[in-house]
C-alpha cells in the first residue's frame, strides 16, 4: 500500500510516519506533496529520499494531479497539516481514503481558517479544560468528514497556546500513524 502524505509546514507528524512504516513489510511512504516550497517538509522528503510534489493553484493542475496519484499508483492520503482544500477530483478518486489530523477535538475549532496556532488561541481564549486531536476523513467541507478518532488531553488554566499546541501535538505524534496503520490493514 502506497501512501501519499500532504503538509504545509515543518512535516513532523510526516517524519513521525515515515519512521512508523520504514520497515514495514505492506504499507510504505511513496510521495510527499506540499503547496509551499518552502516547507520543512521538502527538505524532509529529500532527505528521506521519498519522490515530492509542489501542488500549485489551479483547476487543470488539480484535474491532472488527481491522475498522476493514480499513475503512481498511491492507495491512500494522509493530510497532515496540509492548509490547501483538497481538490474535488482528489476526493472523488480516494472516496473514503483521504484522512485528516486536526489539532482540537472536532466539531469544536473546525472550519476555514482553523489551523495551527489559530486553533490553539481560540481554545486557550475560550477558557477550554481540554483540547486534543481529531483524525477524520476529507469531504468536500474543511473539517466536516466523519470522525475516525479522537484523544484529549487536560489543559491546565496556566497553559499559553504554545503549551496547548504542544501537548497536542505529542498526542497526533503518538496516535496518527498507528490510526492508519489499522485503517490500512483491517
Ligand atoms: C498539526 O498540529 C496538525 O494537526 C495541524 O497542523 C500541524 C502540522 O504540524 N493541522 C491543521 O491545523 C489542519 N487544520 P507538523 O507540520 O509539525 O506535522
Amino acid at each position: 500500500m502506497k501512501i501519499a502524505i500532504f503538509a504545509s509546514g515543518g512535516g513532523s507528524n510526516a517524519q513521525k510516519i515515515i519512521n512508523y512504516f520504514r520497515h514495514h513489510p505492506k504499507i510504505g511512504v511513496a510521495l510527499i506533496v506540499s503547496n509551499n516550497t518552502n516547507a520543512g517538509v521538502i527538505d524532509l522528503a529529500q532527505k528521506e529520499d521519498i519522490p515530492f510534489y509542489i501542488l500549485q493553484d489551479g483547476e487543470l493542475e488539480e484535474e491532472e494531479f488527481s491522475e498522476v496519484l493514480v499513475a503512481l499508483n498511491i492507495d491512500f492520503i494522509v493530510l497532515a497539516g496540509f492548509l490547501k482544500k483538497i481538490p474535488n477530483d482528489i476526493i472523488k478518486a480516494y472516496p473514503n481514503k483521504i484522512v485528516n489530523i486536526h489539532p482540537a477535538l472536532l466539531p469544536k475549532y473546525g472550519g476555514k481558517g482553523m489551523y495551527g496556532m489559530n486553533v490553539h488561541k481560540a481554545v486557550v481564549e475560550s477558557g477550554e479544560k481540554e483540547s486534543g486531536m481529531t483524525i477524520h476523513y476529507v469531504n468536500e467541507n474543511y473539517d466536516e468528514g466523519s470522525i475516525i478518532e479522537q484523544h484529549k488531553v487536560e489543559l491546565s488554566f496556566s497553559d499559553t497556546p504554545e503549551d496547548c499546541a504542544k501537548k497536542v501535538l505529542s498526542l497526533e505524534h503518538k496516535f496518527f500513524a498507528p490510526c492508519i496503520e489499522r485503517l490500512l490493514t483491517e
